[in-house]
């Protein structure tokens, strides 16, 4: 018998100030595009933007429907189009932010079980770290080098080979 631990380092900066201009960029970006969600149940509207390595921009934000489970996290609707429109192209970063209209923006979220699994098979399929840059309209912001860490254990397509 034998225990194993799993652990990840992440950079947790105090505030937008202090990130470097691109992600930086990236995250006021991702801000902004909270405004194109369709959260009128939740109210909770989320915004993700990605940044490919051929320096593409795209943009995906949360999309609810009157059948709830129907509804789409702004992570999944990104990652859909990117490999819709750039299939095969990897992409560097993606920053993500909400708004709400019953609580603060000062804190990061970070993806749902559900989002971290496509993310996980992204990454594995581009065979390239994505990293993830989470943060509200204010507060501290995490930046995360590889989407995978967040899914440790995970099940991928290995297990269908
Ligand atoms: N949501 C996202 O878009 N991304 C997340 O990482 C967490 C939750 C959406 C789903 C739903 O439309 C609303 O936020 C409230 O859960």
């Amino acid at each position: 018998m034998k225990e194993k631990k799993f652990e990840f380092n992440y950079t947790v900066y105090d505030s937008i100030e202090e990130l470097p201009a691109e992600q930086k960029k990236l995250l006021k970006e991702a801000r902004e595009v909270t405004e194109h969600a369709y959260a009128p149940y939740s109210r909770f509207q989320v915004g993700a933007i990605a940044k490919l390595s051929s320096g593409e921009i795209v943009k995906g934000s949360n999309q609810e429907n009157a059948s709830f489970p129907v509804g789409l996290c702004a992570e999944r609707v990104l990652l859909a189009t990117v490999s819709s429109l750039f299939p095969k192209i990897p992409i560097q970063s993606i920053a993500i932010s909400y708004k709400s209209e019953e609580q603060k923006s000062d804190h990061p979220i970070s993806p749902c079980g559900i989002c971290r699994q496509a993310l996980q098979e992204y990454e594995g399929r581009i065979r390239e770290p994505l990293q993830l840059i989470l943060g509200g309209m204010e507060g501290p912001v995490y930046v995360i080098d590889s989407a995978s860490k967040l899914l440790p254990l995970a099940f991928t397509s290995e297990e269908l080979r």
